[in-house]
């Protein structure tokens, strides 16, 4: 199988023409209407948001106001009904699926409640998967997902199946693995919903210090307050619509 093209030579610049720094995300307006027995639901009524490179953002909400929404529109796991959604500086709408889901590969890190790990898979395959979709060769792949095992602290957990580890060594092998294709955005689902306060403790120091000294803008969706207060900016949603948006100095 041979490789596709580098991407990288394609990819917008850094900085746009005035200088300024290309977001890592850029909203206009998203509107997601979902259709359910010919009854309409809009989940999401006009948000405009932006998320600079580097940046660490909770969004907070009660259940049911268009969290989950937000961030399958944000991590291009879905489309908006209408709106402009802009990742790295590329505009979706023009996109294919195809290019859509390679945008998603090569840009977005995307972590769930649930972990969403295939479970008689080993830890290294799991995470060496998305390099599968970008056609990276099996020892890249393994050096590189080796890499980011250690990189959460899972180096010593190599062949072992999520269905032998704990729930927090399962959210960090799922971290290892929305970090193996060096994103810009890691986008990450009430990541520390289903760990114990321990464990819990553990994901979110690690999602500070990738954010830290990974540079990696984080967007985690919380309804704990203390999860919440590890980032800097905090994004409230109610109704489909952002409320309040704050940012400590
Ligand atoms: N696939 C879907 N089909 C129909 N309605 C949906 C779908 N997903 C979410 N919704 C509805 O959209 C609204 C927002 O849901 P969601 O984004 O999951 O909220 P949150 O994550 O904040 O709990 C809810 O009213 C929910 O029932
Ligand atoms: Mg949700």
């Amino acid at each position: 199988m041979s490789a596709p093209a580098n991407r990288r030579d394609s990819e917008p610049p850094a900085r746009r023409e005035d200088g300024t720094a290309t977001p890592a995300i850029e909203a206009v307006d998203l509107v997601r209407r979902y259709e359910l027995d010919g009854v309409a639901v809009e989940a999401l009524r006009g948000v405009t948001l932006r998320i600079d490179r580097g940046e660490f953002a909770a969004v907070i909400g009660p259940s049911g106001s268009g969290k989950s929404t937000l961030m399958h529109l944000l991590g291009c796991l879905d489309r908006p009904t209408s709106g402009v959604l802009r990742i790295n500086g590329v505009e979706l709408a023009g996109l294919t699926d195809t290019e859509l889901a390679e945008l998603r590969n090569r840009t977005i890190g995307f972590v769930f409640q649930s972990f969403h790990l295939l479970g008689r898979t080993s830890a290294l395959d799991n995470v060496a998967l998305p390099l599968v979709y970008r056609g990276v060769g099996k020892a890249e792949r393994r050096d590189r997902a080796c890499a980011a095992l250690e990189s959460v602290g899972l180096g010593h957990r190599l062949d072992h199946r999520p269905s032998q580890m704990s729930g927090g060594e399962q959210q960090r092998v799922a971290i290892a693995r929305a970090l193996v294709g060096e994103p810009k955005v890691l986008l990450a689902d009430e990541p520390t919903g289903n760990l114990d306060t321990g464990n819990g403790t553990e994901v979110m120091a690690l999602l500070d210090r990738l954010n830290g000294a990974g540079g990696v803008a984080v967007v985690l969706v919380t309804h704990e307050p203390e999860i919440a207060a590890h980032a800097r900016r905090q994004i409230h949603v109610r109704d489909g619509l952002i409320e309040r948006d704050t940012a400590a100095p």
